[in-house]
């Protein structure tokens, strides 16, 4: 008899769901609102979103009035004060978490502090923590990046990472950091759901006979998630809905490993486990043993 396995971190972080709650109270109220970019990678939600009301929008010129949300990967400082400007409204749907991060950077920033930010420079958290710092920080996202990176002899400089950067490599990071000349202060500001569901991904995958992570492909922890998974099953794929999923690639012997990226709905995921559990007529548990899933 084989088994179908989810993950118990699969899907919706905590400040994703947040977000998306704030965006649905929006459309309960009536209130016009504007997603500052999609409000996150998935388009099943970004679609049904703008099916009730919350279009996207990549500048504020494209707007003059109603309310503006900001997304959980936050924005630069920059953003507020042009929204105060513009008389707009905000909700901020901002994840505390990362919220944390523009916090300790303005803060050390303020402080005359050089900052560091460990992650990739093009995704919309990282851009958002520079603004906090007048987009002087220095960004890098590898371990040669950081051995190469000149700083100032002796200068004060803080790192701080983005959420859902890879604990292993950030620590191979901040090494290389260490042996320069320079006082460096390490904040490690990986989420916790981030660690915890990649933790899950490698025990998972390394106790079934394929794996499949369900998620967006622009997501960067699910890509994150598809790596980890990877290295220890070969047999791992990579899918964003049930549509995606070839039935004849997996038989009725395999133990079947789930997961799920941050940003991948409920829904989804049920349905990706409710199949493969017909189809091959498996039990299905959590990754800690329980019988139950709860969606
Ligand atoms: Fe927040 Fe962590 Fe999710 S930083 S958006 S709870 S992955």
């Amino acid at each position: 008899m084989s088994e179908v396995i989810l993950a118990q971190s699969a899907g919706f972080c905590f400040g994703v769901k947040r977000a998306i709650e704030m965006a649905y109270k929006q459309i309960e109220n009536n209130e016009k609102t504007y997603s500052y970019g999609p409000l996150i990678h998935n388009k099943e939600v970004t679609g049904d979103l703008e099916k009730k009301g919350i279009a996207i929008i990549e500048s504020l010129d494209d707007i003059d009035e109603g309310t503006v949300l900001v997304r959980s990967h936050g924005v630069g400082k920059a953003l507020y004060d042009a929204v105060e400007e513009k008389g707009l409204q905000i909700v901020d749907g901002t994840c505390p978490y990362v919220k944390k991060i523009h916090n300790i950077v303005k803060e050390h920033h303020d402080l005359n502090k050089g900052i560091i930010i460990a992650g990739n420079s093009h995704h919309p958290e990282v851009i958002g923590i520079n603004g906090w710092c007048e987009n002087e920080a220095k960004m890098i996202e590898t371990p040669g990046e950081a051995s190469a990176l000149e700083l100032e002899q002796g200068a004060e400089y803080i790192v701080v990472v983005q959420t859902t950067f890879r604990q292993s490599r950030f620590d191979e990071i901040v090494e290389e950091l260490k042996k320069k000349n320079i006082r460096l202060e390490v904040f490690n500001t990986i989420c916790s759901a981030t660690e915890k569901r990649q933790t899950e991904a490698v025990s998972l995958s390394q106790n079934v006979d394929k794996m499949i992570v369900i998620g967006d492909k622009k997501s960067s922890n699910t890509q994150k998630l598809v790596e980890i998974c990877g290295k220890n099953c070969e047999n791992t794929v990579h899918i964003e809905t049930i549509c995606d999923l070839v039935l004849n690639n997996f038989s009725k012997n395999d133990r079947i490993g789930i997961t799920a990226g941050a940003s991948t709905p409920p829904a989804i995921i049920k349905e990706v486990v409710v199949t493969m559990s017909e189809a091959f007529d498996n039990a299905v548990q959590n990754l800690e043993g329980s019988e139950e899933i709860t969606f």
